[in-house]
This record gives structure tokens, sequence and C-alpha cells, in this order.
């Protein structure tokens, strides 16, 4: 790995045993983008790598040049306003109402290791061995603002991560209008651009369409990342698959508004671009001030869709999940939602957790209802006091009665929200996000919190506090039930109204930061009304999350396949929930069930007082099953075999560093007369190692089980038997692989 600065050429390389990613400070001061991706040797002649032609109706750069035109130069991070058309990275507006801006190169500086950004999560290292920084400073003379764009390459990975900030050093008020997070263009439009996109209950399905002249994009203007675009994109070749063919992807550590943006120019050149939304965006920058952009993952894979995601999956869990938990197992949980919603009261909840201990589970999060007059969806937000007609003998007491039973205690809250009818909407109105003299209008009967105003942040810390302070909370859900209308903030000038939102996402990480500082050993899961902000911003604080609130087993094959192209299993949270289904009315069978809920962190969403004696038996079973196998969940490589995207079937599997454990699972969604042969190719393993199946007690070559696959057809001395078929809608098996000696 390394990074490396040719100053008769004026060009950086930044490279390492996968990637290479090139770029050169043009004749004008101005970043040119050479190269980014597969890595190659360096022969001492990136100069050939510039590519000019004659442009008749171009703008040039240089008076009387008809060639240097900036509209058709790949550019590192193209600003507005001079000779290129596109979409620009950055706008910045003058006080004189210029948007014209010139910066130009004035220096690097290389680091080991990587730097913080102030207030954002981000990824990190440990050890600075593992990862290089370049720091490129531009200058515009005439503002006197410097621009400093960061790169790290990391060792171990095809990724480069970027960021960039802005310093205005002159005299002027500045207004920052735009300022994405990284942006880069490639040499030609040959892709197809895939994105996780959905909406609740069907978040994070995976759509894959030709790019075409012109924009085509995905983002949020919500005030979370959202369930209807990932903050991720991808340009993947038309012939890539899961395993063969280019991927060039960007993932942003963000969880408020962003932008994922394609734009292919005449020229057949594609600029990908990721950062905050324009929309709304204007950050004022007084003499002295700066702003810092959230940081943009690019991971560049030459060998399909399957490297791509191991890279996002090694990263998150190695350089970006923080605390106890990352990297390690995590409890079997039973939440109460779906078993009780607002109805239950002390007794109820202890007979739960008696039941749930009895069947292995380690975690009852007590979820929303426990506070306040929450008996309904319509009040109390906000008032995080305990409702002492449901729980009279308050939480300490509930929370020892669980942990006598062996089991840990978990709580939800929705940190940023408050309802009409709450201690916060009668004290302190001005607290509440909306614009002066128009409505509030509500979402889930509730308001938003002005996450953006510091002594908001301060005071949900103190509630909160005096809860966590008050009994033994090992775990929090961490709530968020709706968007943010009516964006406005008393407590920003009416300049400074465009930056409420990423104010507002700054204050949720505050408060995160505030309650890891203090609580370092609770196990946070983020959940927006499900999968509302599933984001590596969210990854940072809250190891996992709370991945849909579509439990549906069946469900969950999409939404976990395509949530699994950039967040490591480990950071999904899946449980078994009841039948019928509360979200689609499916009788989904229970192994099913067990068997999606697996991949990724495992819990229960139910009643365990309603399940009749053969449920409890399985469910003792599939508690062993997990606790024997979540390290290796939680650890190991995740591979996609068959895409729910695709067909009737989907498999899927995951295989130890060493190769030597492996875990399949295969699910169908109908059930089909007179079916063609089926098998299950699988792949991670080692050819020439002899696996052992347990649910087919036979032992099996790697080479068998990659290339000729497990046959699922019933065996030769069970065709005739119907009665052992297993002939039903929805069913799923489950393979758990041991290497052998011979
Ligand atoms: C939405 C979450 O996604 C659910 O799991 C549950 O916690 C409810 N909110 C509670 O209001």
């Amino acid at each position: 790995m390394g990074i490396y600065v040719n100053e008769n050429e004026n060009t950086f390389l930044l490279t390492n045993d996968e990637i290479s990613y090139l770029f050169r400070i043009m004749e004008n001061g101005q970043l040119e983008q050479l190269y980014y991706g597969k890595q190659i040797n360096y022969t001492g002649h990136f100069q050939r790598f510039v590519e000019r032609s004659y442009r008749s109706v171009s703008v040039g750069e240089f008076t009387g040049d008809l060639v240097t035109s900036l509209e058709s130069i790949k550019q590192e991070y193209p600003s507005f306003g001079g000779g290129d058309f596109r979409e620009a990275a950055f706008e910045v507006e003058l006080e004189n109402g210029s948007h014209v801006m010139e910066f130009k190169y004035a220096g690097y500086e290389i680091r080991a290791g990587k730097h913080k950004i102030p207030d954002l999560p981000a990824t990190f290292v440990n050890d600075p061995g593992d990862a290089s920084t370049l720091q490129i400073k531009m200058k515009d003379d005439l503002t006197q603002t410097e621009l400093l764009l960061n790169y790290t390459i990391f060792e171990k990975y095809p990724v480069i991560a970027r960021a960039a900030s802005i310093h205005n050093d002159g005299g002027q008020t500045l207004m920052l209008k735009r300022m994405m997070s990284a942006s880069c263009d490639l040499p030609d439009c040959d892709y197809e651009f895939v994105h996780l996109s959905g909406a609740w209950g069907r978040e994070r399905h995976l759509y894959r369409t030709p790019l075409r002249p012109g924009i085509q994009a995905v983002g949020s203007t919500r005030g979370s990342s959202s369930h209807i675009h990932n903050p991720f994109l991808l340009l993947a070749r038309k012939t890539t698959t899961e395993h063969t063919g280019e991927a060039y992807s960007m993932s942003l550590v963000y969880s408020g508004n962003f932008l994922g943006q394609v734009e292919v120019d005449p020229y057949r050149i594609s600029r990908i671009m990721m950062g905050i939304h324009p929309s709304k965006f204007n950050w004022v920058l007084p003499p002295g001030g700066a702003f810092h952009t959230p940081e943009a993952i690019l991971v560049y894979s030459d060998q399909g869709f399957h490297k791509m995601s191991q890279a996002y999956h090694r990263l998150y869990n190695h350089h970006l999940i923080r605390g106890k938990y990352a990297g390690r197992e995590r409890p079997i949980v039973i939440n109460n939602w779906e078993g009780t919603y607002f109805d239950f009261n002390e007794e109820k909840i202890l007979t739960m957790a008696e039941q749930a201990s009895k069947l292995g589970v380690e975690l009852f999060v007590l979820d929303d209802g426990w506070f306040g007059k929450r008996n309904t969806d319509t009040t109390s937000l906000g008032d995080w006091f305990v409702n002492e007609e449901k729980l009279p003998n308050g939480l300490g007491h509930l929370s020892k009665k669980i942990n006598a039973l062996g089991m840990k205690f978990g709580l939800w809250f929705e940190p940023e929200m408050t309802n009409g009818d709450s201690h916060i909407m009668r004290e302190h109105p001005e607290w509440v996000v909306g614009t002066p003299h128009r409505q509030r209008k509500q979402g889930r009967h509730q308001y938003v919190l002005d996450f953006s105003q510091p002594e908001v942040v301060d005071y949900v810390f103190s509630l909160m506090d005096q809860i966590l302070s008050s009994a033994n909370i090992e775990y929090i859900k961490w709530d968020m039930n709706r968007c943010i209308s009516e964006a406005y903030s008393c407590g920003l000038s009416a300049k400074a109204q465009g930056e409420f939102f990423h104010r507002y996402i700054l204050g949720v990480y505050k408060l995160y930061d505030k309650l890891i500082q203090k609580y370092p050993d609770i196990l946070f899961e983020s959940c927006a009304s499900g999968g509302g902000r599933f984001d590596p911003g969210m990854l940072y604080y809250a190891p996992q999350t709370w991945t849909s609130d579509d439990s549906d087993g069946i469900e969950r094959l999409k939404i976990q396949y395509g949530t699994s192209y950039v967040y490591p299993i480990s950071s999904m949270g899946s449980h078994v929930s009841s039948i019928p289904n509360h979200q689609v009315g499916r009788m989904t069978p229970l192994d099913t069930r067990a068997n999606v809920a697996y991949f990724g962190t495992f819990g229960y969403e139910l009643d365990p007082c309603a399940l009749e004696q053969q449920e409890i038996e399985q469910i003792r079973k599939q508690i062993a099953y997990c606790k024997k196998h979540r390290r290796l969940m939680a650890t190991g490589d995740f591979y996609r075999l068959l895409s729910p995207f695709e067909g009737n079937e989907t498999a899927w599997m995951v295989v130890d560093e060493k190769k030597e454990k492996a875990v399949v699972g295969w699910y169908q969604v109908l059930s089909e007369p007179n079916e063609a042969y089926k098998r299950v190719k699988l792949t991670g393993l080692e050819e020439a190692a002899i696996y052992y199946i347990e649910e087919l007690d036979s032992a099996y070559s790697g080479s068998e089980l990659m290339y000729m696959g497990i046959t699922l057809t019933p065996k030769i001395n069970e065709v005739m038997d119907f009665n052992i078929l297993d002939k039903r809608d929805f069913s799923s098996k489950l393979f758990t692989l041991v290497k052998i000696d011979r």
C-alpha cells in the first residue's frame, strides 16, 4: 500500500494490491482524474493517461486554447461556474452574489492512519499502518478560502475513503450551497446503475437499470437516510455477476439527507458523486468558519458484487462499528412489541420473560409503551418517566427480576420525538420543529424535537440518563418514527435555516456520543420505523439496526439480500415473529422464519406465552442452534448464492475465515408441481477439503459442493414416499457444514 507523488508529472497515485487511484494537477491548478480501478503498475508515464480532443463549442481554460476545456476533462472535485457544465461537487456564494470559485492546487500532506472528522461518524484505524491518508490543499486566492480533499487508502481492502472540508480564511461571509463528500469521473458509461430502494416494510430491494445520458439519482430530503433509498450507489458492467466483472460503488457514512447521483455527459464520461443533499442546504461560512463533509466510502471490485460486499462487510465490522459488541456475537433477544403492543403490565412482562428465559433467550427488550401515559401512539413521547400504572414497581425492580431470570434487560426509546400531549410540548413548544405561523404536521401523531438546538439534546440526555441510572439497562432500541416536515429551527437565524437538517443529524450523533461516553457497554440497536435509517452513520454508534418492521421470513429474503450488498449480517436485527404475520398475514412455517433470522442478529418478536408445546420444543432447538453457530454468523464471510429478485428460490451462506465451518440457508417461496431438479452450488469452501453436512449425515468434497452442488430433490430411496416429501409453500432448508479429516 502506498501514496506516491510524482512532482515531475504532478501526479498522485494511491495504490494497494487491489486498486489504484490516480489524479494530477492540471496546468490551470485544478485536479484531473486519470484512473480509478484495478491495481496498475507504475512505469513512470502517467502523462499518457491525459486525454484531450478538439471541442469547437466549448469554453476553453486558456485564451485561444480550444482543447483544454473543463467540459470534457475528467475532474476530481469539480467546481461550479467555470467551463464545466456538469453538476459540480461544491458551490459557494460570495457576498456579491457570484458563485464562481477558482480553487487551485496549493500543496499536499501524507499521513499514516486516518483523520477524524469533527462531530461526524467515520471509519477509523487502530493501527496507523492499516491506512494512509493524502490531503490535497486547494486555495481560492480571491476569497482566501481553502479546500481540503482527504483520501484514505486501506491496506487490506479495495477501498478509498473520501471527505472534504472548506475553511474561510478571508474577510467576507460565504454561503456554502453544496458540498459533496466525493466525486469521481469514470471514462465511459457502459454501466448499469444499481441501488437499494423501497419503502416501509420492503426496504433495500435491489434495482438495476442501464445508464443513459443525463442524471440518474437516489437521495433523501426527509431528514433521515430513509426507507426509500439507501445512501449507496453502484455502477456495474452489464455483464457483472456475483463473482465476475467490475463494480464501482459509493456508500455514505451519514444518516441525514443525502444525494447519490450519476451524470453521463456527451463524451460518455460518468460522473458519480455522493454527499449531503444540496436541496435546502446552505451553510453560512463567516470569516474563520469551516465545514466538514461526511465520509464517502468508495469500493472497486474486479470480481463482481460479492467482492464489493465483502469489502464493505469487513471494513464496517472492523473499522466502523465500535464498542464491546464490535466483531462479537450478540445476545439473543425477545422483544415484546408484536407480542403485546401497548397492552402490557409488569405481571405480563415478567411472565413473558420467565417463559423466554426457559427457552434460552438472553435479553428481554421492553418496547414502546413503558413511559408517561403511553397506552396508544397518540401520547407521551418525550415524557421519559415510568408509566406507574403499568409498571408500579419501576424499571429498577423490573430489570432486577429479569436479571434474576438470567437475562439482560433492554429498553425502547424514541429520543427525537414528542407528542402534542406531552410535557415538552406544553413547556417548550420552541423545542419542536415547525415553521412560524404555519401548521406543524403530524406523522404517527407525533412531532420532531429540534435536535439542532444543543439544549434540546442536553435535555433529552438528562431524561434518558435518569432512566438509565435507575435500572440495569444493557440495551437500547433507539427508534425514529417519522420524517421531518416544516423544517425550521427557532434556534437559527433566517440566513442559517439551510443548516437545519445537517445540524439536526449532528444533534442525533451528539446524543449518541454522550450516552456512549457515560454508558459504554450498552448495546444500541438503531431503528426508524424498521429500516428507515439503516446506514453506515448509524452503525458507528449502534452496532445493529432493526432491518425492517416487516418480520415475515419470506419478505425478509429480499430485504436481507439487498441489505447485504453493503451491510454485514451481524448488523441486521432479524427476529422470528408469530403467524399470521402482522405485516402481510402470511403463514410462514416456524423453521423457515428461523432459518432466515439466523442470518442476522437473532431474536424473537412474539408472546412466548402464546406458543403451542410443539413450537416451544422447536424454539428451544432454534436457540440452541443459534448459540452454537452465532460466532460464525457474526464473524464469517457472507456469500449470496441465489437471488430472490431472480426467481422462486433464495440461498446464501456464511463461511468462517479458515473455511472449516459453514451454514447454508436455502428458501423456496412457492411450492411447484412436477418440478425440475434443484441443487444449490456453494462457494467459498476449500476445494480439496471434506465437509460433513449434519442435516444430510454425509460427507462431501468442497469441490463437489461448489461445482455439482447439494442436490435438493429427495434421496433416491425417498422419491416414492410422499409422506417424507417437504411439499409446502415457504419452505426452507438449512445445511451445517464442518470440515473433517479424510
Ligand atoms: C417502530 C419500530 O420499528 C417497531 O419495532 C416498534 O418499536 C414500534 N415502532 C414501536 O412504536
